[in-house]
C-alpha cells in the first residue's frame, strides 16, 4: 500500500479498541517475571557456552602483546576471542564504534579479548588473568578544549551540519534586544535497566541470536557488514527488551562478539555486557557546548535566532544533532543553525532518546525564558507571539498540524502558570524557596515504511506478525489494537508476535516512529485480509462490515473464523511513505510546566509538580502514551539535576560507569507528573493519524526544571546538570 491520499474515514475511526486506555497485553509476562528476556532465553539441548568481555583498560594506544596463558588453562576455559583469531570485523553503519580492540585501542574498555568458558563464573575466573601489555598514546577527551579549533561537522549526519535563512549576523546585530548565553549538556548514559545480551549459535553458515535490539533492519544489516556474511543468513530474535532509549538501536559489542565467539567455540555462546561496559563500551548521548543568539523587537517578536552545538566523538561518528529543534519551532526571519564536531577519543557518542532535540532543548528553552525576562514578557505569552505555522526555514511548507498555541495555554491554565511571580526567589514555603518554570516541547513525528503478516484462523483468531519490537513501550499492546479495530474483534482475539527479523520488516523501536508506522504496516496488511476474508465468504469487500467478531453484509452475518474454516487465510502487505513528507513539515509539540521547591540553606533541588501537555496526533492507547511521557518526564528530572558521566580528562574514560555513580532518578525523586493529550488527528501522517510521543515526553523538561530553579532563586545556572553546589 502506498500512503500519498490525506486518510479519510476508515475503520480505525470507530475507536472502539484503538483509542482505548487498555492493559498492556503483555502486562502478565513482565509483572511475572515470565517473559524472555535475551539472557533469559533456555535450550536445555543448547550446551551453551559463557562469554565475559575483557575491556581495554587504556583509552587510547595499542596493544603490545597479550599473555592469553593463564586464562587458558583455567578451569572450564573452552575459547579466548582476541584480535589474532577473530577474523576481520567490519563497522556498522550507525553506530560506528570497532567492536575489538585490533589492534590499536580507540577507547577506553573497547573489548581486547572474550573468554569463552563453560559456566559465567569460570569465564569471569578466567577474564581476570588475560594479561595485556599496552603502548600508551595520548589522546583527546576534553571537549570545551576543542572549542576554538572543532570545525562544521561534515554532511552526512541526521541533522544538516548548517542552516541559513537570510543573514542572521545582520539580523542579531541590529535587534534592540538581545540574549546571547553559552549552555553546557554532559554526556549521559541510556542506563536501561536490561544489560546488552545476546546467545548467538550458528548452524553451518547460519546464525541466530538471541538478543536486545531496538531495530531489526539495522541489526541484519550491521551485523551482516560487521561479520561479512549476508544478512539472509542472519536471525534476529528480540521478543522482550528491558529498555532502550536508543543504546539497542543496533549491534552493540555483545551483538557483535557473541556471534564471533560461538563461531570459534563452535557452540551457542551467552554473553552480556558488564554494567561499567556499558558505559565505555557502547555509546552514549555526547556533551554537548551551545550558543544560543536570539534577537527581538521591543513587543517581542524574534528577528533572529541562531544555535551553534558542538560535540565530539571517535573518527567517522556523528554530531549530536542539537540543532534540529531550533529548526522548526519559532517565528524569525534572519536564521543560523550549525553543529560542529571535535574528535574526542572517548567511547561513541550517538542516540539516546531524542537525539538532537533533548540537549538542545536545554538551551534553547533556557535562552528563550532570558529573553523573556529581558523583554517583561510571560513566557508562555513570548511563545505563543513567536508561534509559526509554516516551516521557518522552508516557508512554502506548512506544519500538518501544530497544535503547539493550544499545548501552551491548556498548559498554563491546567498547571495555574498565572499564580508564577515572575520576579525570582519572591516565593518562600517553609525552609524552601519555590519557583515555577516551563518550557516548549518539539520533537519530529517520523514514519517509515512498515510491513506486517496477519493470519486469521478457524476459530476467529488474528496473529499478526511484525519485526517491530517492544521496548518497554506497548508496541505489542497497540499492534493488537490495531488488528483488533480493523477485523472487528476483541483484543482477546488477537495475538501479536513481535520481535523476529524473520518477520516482515518494519522500522523497528526508534526516533518515536515506531508506533505510527507499525500500525500503518498493520492497517495495510489487515485491509488484504478483509477483503481475503469477504471473498471466501462471497461478500461484495466493499459492503462487508467487520464488528463483534462477525463479518455482516446485506441480511447475512456470518462468524469471521468461519473465513477460515477451509483452511487459514494469510496474507502480508507494507504501507510506504513519502510524499506528505515532502509537502509538509510533520513533527510534535508540547508544553511542560514545572514546580519546584529548592532549600534555602542546602540548595538541595525538589520537583515539586510536573505537567505535560502534548500534540502527537490520535492517541493509540492513553495508558501507553501515558507511561511514555510520564518516563520522558522521569528521564528530564535526571537530566536536569543529576545524570552526568563525569569525564576522567586525564586517562579518558567515564569515571562513573555504573549505576551506583550514574544517578537517575528514583521514586523519591518523582513528584506527581500530570499527562495531557490534545485531541488532534493527523490525516497526513498515516491511515492511524497517529504520531509518536515517546521522545516528545522527554524534550522540554529539563529546561522547564532549570527555568523553575531560576524563578525560585534567581540563580541562572547553564551547566548541566543543576547540582547544588551550583545554586549556593
Ligand atoms: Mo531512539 S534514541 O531513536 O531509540
Amino acid at each position: 500500500m502506498k500512503f500519498d491520499t490525506p486518510a479519510g474515514q476508515n475503520p480505525i475511526d470507530q475507536m472502539k479498541v484503538v483509542g482505548q486506555p487498555l492493559d498492556r497485553v503483555e502486562g502478565p509476562l513482565k509483572t511475572t517475571g515470565t517473559a524472555p528476556y535475551a539472557y533469559d532465553w533456555h535450550d536445555p539441548d543448547a550446551a551453551l557456552a559463557y562469554g565475559v568481555v575483557v575491556g581495554a583498560g587504556i583509552a587510547k594506544g595499542r596493544i603490545a602483546s597479550m599473555d592469553l596463558a593463564a586464562a587458558k588453562a583455567a578451569p572450564g576455559v573452552v575459547a579466548i576471542v582476541t584480535h589474532e583469531n577473530a577474523g576481520p570485523l567490519g563497522r556498522g553503519e550507525f553506530y560506528v564504534q570497532r567492536f575489538l580492540a585490533a589492534p590499536e585501542v580507540e577507547h577506553y574498555h573497547q573489548a581486547v579479548a572474550v573468554v569463552v568458558a563453560e559456566s559465567f563464573e569460570q569465564a569471569r575466573a578466567a577474564a581476570a588473568l588475560v594479561r595485556v601489555d599496552y603502548v600508551r598514546a595520548d589522546g583527546r577527551f576534553d571537549l570545551a578544549a576543542q572549542d576554538g579549533t572543532a570545525p562544521v561537522a561534515p554532511p552526512g549526519g541526521v541533522a544538516p551540519p548548517e542552516t541559513r535563512v537570510g543573514d542572521f549576523e545582520k539580523a542579531f546585530a541590529a535587534a534592540p534586544v538581545t540574549v546571547e548565553a553559552t549552555y553546557t549538556t554532559p554526556d549521559q548514559a541510556h542506563a536501561m535497566m536490561e544489560p546488552h545480551a545476546t546467545i548467538a549459535s550458528w548452524d553451518g553458515d547460519r546464525l541466530t541470536c538471541h538478543t536486545a535490539i531496538q531495530q531489526m533492519n539495522w541489526g541484519l544489516r550491521d551485523l551482516a557488514a560487521t561479520l561479512g556474511i549476508p544478512k539472509d543468513r542472519i536471525r534476529l530474535v528480540s521478543p522482550y527488551i528491558g529498555g532502550g532509549f536508543g543504546g539497542k538501536g543496533t549491534v552493540q559489542t555483545d551483538l557483535a562478539l557473541a556471534a564471533v565467539a560461538a563461531r570459534l567455540a563452535k557452540r551457542p555462546v551467552k554473553l552480556a555486557l558488564q554494567r561499567p561496559m556499558m558505559f565505555n563500551a557502547t555509546i552514549h548521548r555526547p556533551a554537548t557546548l551551545q550558543r544560543i543568539w536570539i534577537g527581538a523587537t521591543r513587543d517581542g517578536r524574534i528577528t533572529a535566532i541562531g544555535h551553534d552545538s558542538l560535540s565530539g566523538n571517535l573518527p567517522g561518528g556523528r554530531t549530536e544533532p542539537a540543532t534540529l529543534c531550533t529548526r522548526p519551532l519559532y517565528a524569525g526571519a534572519d536564521r543560523m543553525t550549525r553543529l560542529r564536531l571535535a574528535v574526542l577519543d572517548l567511547a561513541e557518542g550517538n542516540a539516546m532518546r531524542a537525539p538532537g532535540e533533548a540537549p538542545g532543548m536545554m538551551a534553547l528553552e533556557v535562552a528563550m525564558d532570558e529573553m523573556a525576562e529581558k523583554l517583561g514578557l510571560n513566557p508562555v505569552a513570548f511563545r505563543v507571539l513567536n508561534d509559526t505555522q509554516v516551516d521557518p526555514e522552508r516557508p512554502n511548507i506548512p506544519f500538518s498540524t501544530r497544535p503547539f498555541v493550544e499545548c501552551l495555554h491548556t498548559g498554563a491554565e491546567r498547571f495555574g502558570w498565572d499564580r508564577r511571580v515572575a520576579k525570582p526567589a519572591s516565593v518562600r514555603d517553609g525552609r524552601w524557596w519555590v519557583g515555577m518554570g516551563m518550557a516548549s516541547a518539539v520533537r519530529a513525528a517520523k514514519i517509515a515504511k512498515s510491513g506486517a503478516r496477519v493470519r486469521l484462523d478457524g476459530r476467529g483468531i488474528v496473529t499478526v506478525e511484525t519485526d517491530m519490537t517492544d521496548i518497554g513501550t506497548g508496541s505489542y499492546t497497540i499492534v493488537a489494537q490495531t488488528a483488533a479495530e480493523m477485523m472487528g474483534v476483541g483484543l482477546d482475539r488477537v495475538i501479536a508476535r513481535l520481535g523476529d527479523s524473520d518477520f516482515p520488516e518494519t522500522p523497528g523501536s526508534g526516533g518515536q516512529q515506531g508506533a505510527a508506522s507499525v500500525t500503518a504496516g498493520v492497517y495495510a496488511a489487515c485491509e488484504k485480509l478483509r477483503e481475503a476474508v469477504a471473498q471466501r465468504l462471497g461478500f461484495n469487500s466493499a459492503e462487508a462490515a467487520f464488528a463483534d467478531g462477525m463479518v455482516r453484509s446485506g441480511n447475512r452475518a456470518v462468524p469471521l473464523g468461519q473465513a477460515a474454516a477451509q483452511g487459514d487465510i494469510v496474507v502480508e502487505d507494507t504501507i510506504a511513505f513519502g510524499d506528505f513528507q515532502k509537502r509538509f513539515a510533520q513533527q510534535t509539540f508540547g508544553a511542560h510546566f514545572v514546580e519546584v521547591g529548592v532549600d534555602a540553606d542546602t540548595g538541595e533541588i525538589r520537583v515539586r509538580r510536573m505537567l505535560a501537555v502534548c500534540g502527537a496526533g490520535r492517541i493509540l492507547n492513553p495508558k501507553a502514551a501515558r507511561s511514555q511521557v510520564i518516563g520522558g518526564m522521569t528521564m528530564g528530572v535526571g537530566a536536569a539535576l543529576m545524570e552526568e558521566m563525569a569525564v576522567d580528562r586525564r586517562r579518558g574514560f567515564f569515571v562513573n560507569h555504573d549505576l551506583a555513580g550514574y544517578e537517575v532518578p528514583v521514586h523519591a525523586d518523582i513528584p506527581h507528573l500530570d499527562v495531557h493529550f490534545i485531541d488532534e488527528v493527523d490525516p497526513t501522517m498515516s491511515p492511524l493519524k497517529a504520531k509518536g510521543v515517546g521522545e516528545l515526553g522527554l524534550t522540554g523538561v529539563a529546561p522547564a526544571i532549570a527555568n523553575a530553579v531560576y524563578n525560585a532563586t534567581g540563580v541562572r545556572v547553564r551547566d548541566y546538570p543543576i547540582t547544588l553546589d551550583k545554586l549556593l
